[in-house]
């Protein structure tokens, strides 16, 4: 009899507890992240502030913040390119992709190449050099000392200098434009900076 009693007593209590699983879909279930309130609900990272979720990556200062690229040195960080050193005696960083083979070793190399090439009449097919038409300064407007880019009257366009250079290729010149990574372009552009530069030096007096 006793054992009966015990019985019924543990069916009764199964039967109560069996209640509790009516609550799992519900608002108070803790489970169920949808079931509070947005606000009160912390696996919600939009629930607190932002200046206290440890979620947001925004709520640490950025110099301790770890996961922030500036909160490192800038040496140390190895996801900057700065931070690396390039070898000296050899061409650009090892492992790094070059644009080109190897084709200067400082400003004056490039700058004497293209003063070459500024004066070379066979450059294009028209006959004429960039100094044919540009030699003392002429049609550069140096005087305005302007950087590239900037708007060019005859292309009607602001270019870059890389961009000016092909046009005056194409049309005066009735050339062939540079390929961008090409050394050529490169020293036109550099003799373009020493050829500025002197301009400067000569009307300084
Ligand atoms: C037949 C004459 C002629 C030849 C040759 C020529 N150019 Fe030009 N160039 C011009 C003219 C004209 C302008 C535009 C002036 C303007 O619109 O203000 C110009 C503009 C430029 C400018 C921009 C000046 C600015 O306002 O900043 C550059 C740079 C330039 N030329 C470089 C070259 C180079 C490099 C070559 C040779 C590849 C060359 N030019 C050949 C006539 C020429």
């Amino acid at each position: 009899m006793k054992q009966i009693t015990m019985l019924a007593v543990a069916i009764l209590l199964a039967m109560g507890l069996s209640a509790a699983p009516a609550f799992a879909g519900s608002d108070m279930n803790p489970c169920n992240p949808c079931a509070m309130k947005q606000k009160i609900n912390p696996c919600n990272p939009c629930s607190m502030k932002k200046k206290m979720n440890p979620c947001n990556p925004c709520s640490m200062k950025k110099s301790m913040n770890p996961c922030n690229p500036c909160s490192m040195k800038k040496s140390m960080n190895p996801c900057n390119p700065c931070s690396m050193k390039p070898v000296k005696g050899q061409w650009g960083t090892p492992g790094n992709q070059s644009i080109r083979p190897h084709a200067f070793d400082n400003f004056q190399q490039a700058a004497a190449y293209g003063k070459k090439l500024w004066s070379d009449e066979k450059l294009g097919t028209s006959g004429v050099a960039c100094l044919s038409c540009h030699g003392d300064y002429e049609l550069l407007h140096l005087k305005r000392n302007q950087n590239f880019p900037h708007f060019v009257k005859m292309v009607g366009d602001v270019v870059t200098l890389d961009q000016m250079i092909n046009y005056c290729m194409l049309n005066p010149m009735k050339g062939k434009a540079f390929d961008k990574d090409s050394k050529e372009l490169t020293a036109m552009a550099a003799y373009y900076r020493a050829y500025r530069m002197q301009y400067r030096k000569d009307h300084s007096k």
